[in-house]
């Protein structure tokens, strides 16, 4: 069997990696060729834990290869995932162009019976199009089943993630496609779920959002503790004891940010919106999460009353911590937010300050990047907390409160024991919990 993956982006990266390491023949193609030269020199070009050790060994082994060539990878392929980008459109719906585009180049290549596998997250009923749109396309006789395969990996550990699943979701119409899928994840038989193609596709939004609503909700409890003597962590703590809550995806912060919570949601409200089922509930979630930054920046006020020409150090970019992914990462929402007040920033991250640079370029004296935490606190008047990066965990506090003009820390993460920080002299704030 000889595995094509189209669109080498994180999903893709990670699942022809993943699938060579499994023991397939797997190739991967891309439009963009610099992360196919990347690729075939044993070079990630996104920061993933273990990724690049799999990626050089599987490459040194043969089973993987890396082609600019997509109508060679279709015609060599039996089974080709897709994973390529569906972006946000304006309405909130996912962009469907470049899944269409794929199933066109698919078509005109149809060499030889193949299973087209969903990888990248789609709306409900996308395969009915891939099929139609095959169909109308294709020039040969040859067969075709479509298949629905949601991944569920985490970035930042999306390796762990693919090698130890939860679940293995099988969305297949025909024996033969379900067969092909069982074979490829037979190392994981025990995890594997096999529904229809409509349960699959909607198995993976359902799931994003529930945990996005999960972390809306607590941030929404994090407002009422803020108002009273409860602890969200306590709160958060006690729900969890109860089995059918569970204690995952409890943590009040900043919100969610990422290329999949904010965009699934969205996509869920308008899929919701065309099929005709109100989905409000999801819109509150998408506006809980919004309404973090402007949250943060009260807490922000609170501690420093105005906010222009006050020295801001920013620790954490990332949206999460174990990757350089800057997509809707609360920080630019927040530095945006900040900006307009005339703050002026330090701004470190330990993987993320390149991609940063590109999205707020170094303004001097306003924002600028410093290269280890240290030298961002330097004379700031207030330290913000962004990403619970485990660095910062494990700073040393001493000498920030003796590098900063005021020891004053809002941690939008609960990075700190408050008792802790106070006790050292800071002045501290942090998200529903005193
Ligand atoms: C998420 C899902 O967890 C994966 O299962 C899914 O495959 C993936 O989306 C996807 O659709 O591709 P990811 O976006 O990589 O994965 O990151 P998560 O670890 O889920 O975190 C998402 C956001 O929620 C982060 O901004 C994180 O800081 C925030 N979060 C998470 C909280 O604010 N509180 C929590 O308790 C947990």
């Amino acid at each position: 069997m000889k595995i094509g993956v189209i669109g080498t982006g994180y999903v893709g990266l990670v699942t022809a990696v993943c699938l060579s390491d499994l023991g397939h023949a797997v190739q991967g193609t891309d439009i963009d060729a610099d992360k196919i030269d990347k690729a075939n020199q044993g070079i990630s070009h996104i920061y993933e834990p273990g990724l690049e050790e799999l990626l050089k060994k599987n490459l040194k082994s043969g089973n993987l290869s890396f082609s600019h060539d997509l109508h060679q990878t279709i015609q060599d392929s039996n089974v080709l995932f897709v994973c390529v980008n569906t972006p946000q459109r304006e309405d909130g719906s996912a962009d469907m162009c470049y899944v269409e585009g794929t199933s066109r180049s698919i078509a005109e290549n149809l060499n030889t019976y193949k299973l087209i596998v969903e990888k990248s997250t789609v709306p409900i009923q996308t395969s009915m199009w891939i099929k139609r749109t095959i169909s109308l396309y294709k020039k040969g006789d040859a067969d075709f089943d479509v298949a629905s395969n949601p991944e569920f990996l985490r970035e930042g550990s999306a390796v762990y993630d693919f090698m130890n699943p939860d679940r293995v979701i099988i969305g297949a119409e025909s024996d033969r496609a379900r067969d092909i899928l069982v074979k490829i994840y037979k190392k994981y038989s025990d995890k594997i779920l096999v529904t229809n193609i409509d349960t699959a596709e909607l198995i993976k939004h359902a799931s994003n959002s529930f945990l996005a609503m999960k972390i809306s909700y607590i941030n929404l409890m994090s407002e009422l503790c803020d108002k009273t003597d409860a602890n969200v962590e306590l709160v958060a703590k006690g729900m969890g004891l109860d089995p059918r809550i569970g204690p995952l995806f409890l943590r009040a912060g900043l919100g969610y940010g990422g290329s999949c919570f904010p965009k699934d949601v969205r996509a869920l409200i308008k899929i919701g919106e065309d099929l005709g089922v109100d989905l409000t509930l999801l819109k509150e979630v998408d506006r809980i999460n919004r309404d973090r930054i402007q949250s943060f920046i009260q807490k922000i006020k609170k501690a420093l009353w105005i906010i222009k020409d006050k020295k801001i150090a920013v620790l954490g970019l990332a949206f999460k911590p174990e990757t350089d992914d800057l997509r809707n990462a609360p920080s630019i929402y927040l530095i945006e937010a900040l900006q307009k007040e005339e703050a002026v920033l330090r701004l470190y991250d330990p993987e993320a300050l390149d991609n940063m640079k590109s999205v707020f370029p170094e303004q001097s004296p306003s924002l600028l990047y410093t290269d280890n935490p240290y030298d961002a606190v330097r004379d700031a008047n207030a330290t913000l907390i962004v990403t619970e990066w485990e660095e910062f965990k494990n700073l040393d506090l001493d000498k920030i409160k003796t590098l900063m003009a005021n020891p004053i820390i809002i941690d939008g993460r609960n990075v700190f024991d408050p008792e802790d920080v106070k006790k050292l002299g800071f002045e501290y704030y942090s998200v529903g919990r005193k």
